[in-house]
């Protein structure tokens, strides 16, 4: 082992968690490094976390290093370099007597987590930590993160990976590619119905979208509506929402980080806008990235959004922005 890396995973007794955290510790996420485990759950089922530890005991990780479990976040928190902030309420079920039907109606009930955590990451995380929110909703979870955490060398991300990956699905049976020859597939905006999946940038076996789909009708009528609205279909089709795919999602993410990106290529998450494609600082937003040699992460700048592109992106920052003004209270 050439060194060792310590990860935070919260709602670490939940779905996605299940098949995330033997993915950690499988030699290939982290590479060859040790990866030593904190695992977060609400006291009510942190006990359950010994079955889980049990069982990764069990299964014969040689690159698994110190697992832990607590209910303390900031002690979990202590030198850790990653933090994946899955733990929070997922849509499709009763909460307080009410079906949470969209990601947005999860602001009030999930907004409130994030503002601990992020002060407790930026006190105790390492600096360069780096900050992967897959609870819903995402963006603006991390955008109260990083506001209580107030620590610039570390980066905050939002999952829109699954999104990414879901698109290329998608245009990988409309156009008989495999996905492994579908790059640059961006998602701009807010991992919500509003995002924008772009079928004119993603490069489709070294050939621009814009000139292999000449098919704007399907675009805007099928791909685009299928791409925002597949974890809805999925908790239709399953009752919970999706957890393994939003697992390799956020392995996805994390290795993408981990590595530079290839030329050309680029993937996807959220980030804090720089006011990079006139979007407004701050919010955390979803881009093209890329992974420089020296391993900083990067907004990818020479994308050129069409006229329709930039329609649909001002949709989702204008999301972004509502969404802002909702969690006002808890800026600091
Ligand atoms: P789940 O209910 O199975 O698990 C969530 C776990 O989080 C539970 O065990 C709960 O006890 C724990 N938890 C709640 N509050 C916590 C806290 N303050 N600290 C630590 N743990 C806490 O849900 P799931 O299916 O694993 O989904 C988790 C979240 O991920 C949901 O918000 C869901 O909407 C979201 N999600 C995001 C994406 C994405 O692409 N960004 C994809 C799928 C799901
Ligand atoms: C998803 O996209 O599958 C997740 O964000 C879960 C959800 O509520 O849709």
């Amino acid at each position: 082992m050439s060194s060792s890396i310590k990860v935070v995973v919260t709602g670490a007794a939940g779905q996605i968690a299940y098949s995330l955290i033997p993915r950690l510790v499988n030699g290939r996420t982290f590479g060859d490094k040790k990866v030593d485990l904190a695992l977060v759950e609400i006291p009510q089922v942190v006990d359950k976390l010994k079955g889980l530890i049990m069982e990764l005991e069990d299964s014969y990780f040689p690159a698994m290093g110190k697992v832990t479990y607590t209910d303390n976040f900031s002690e979990a928190a202590k030198d850790a370099d990653w933090f994946l902030l899955v733990g929070s309420i997922p849509r499709g079920i009763v909460y307080n007597g009410k079906k949470i039907e969209e990601r947005s109606d999860l602001l009030s009930i999930n907004g409130g987590i994030f503002v601990d955590q992020g002060k407790a990451i930026g006190s105790f995380g390492k600096d360069k930590a780096k900050i992967l929110v897959v609870g819903n909703p995402a963006n603006t979870n991390a955008f109260i993160g990083k506001n209580a955490a107030d620590n610039e060398s570390q980066l905050w991300m939002a999952m829109t990976m699954l999104d990414s990956n879901r698109a290329k699905s998608v245009i990988s049976k409309k156009t008989g590619v495999n996905i492994s020859e579908i790059k640059n597939m961006i998602i701009w905006g807010n991992h919500s119905p509003t995002m924008y999946p772009d079928s004119e940038n993603v490069i489709i076996n070294n050939q621009l979208g814009s000139t292999v789909i000449n098919d704007m009708s399907w675009v805007e009528k099928d791909f685009i509506p299928s791409v925002q609205q597949r974890g809805k279909a999925v908790i239709n089709a399953r009752g919970a929402s999706s957890a393994t795919s939003a697992a390799k999602a956020a392995i996805d993410t994390v290795m993408a980080c981990e590595s530079p990106t290839e030329d050309g290529n680029s993937f996807s998450a959220a980030i804090a806008s720089d006011g990079s494609y006139d979007v407004p600082q701050g919010i955390i937003c979803g881009f093209p990235l890329v992974t420089l040699s020296d391993g900083t992460i990067d907004i990818k700048r020479d994308i050129a959004l069409s006229d329709f592109g930039k329609s649909k992106f001002q949709i989702s920052i204008d999301e972004l922005l509502s969404e802002r003004d909702a969690v006002k209270h808890l800026m600091k």
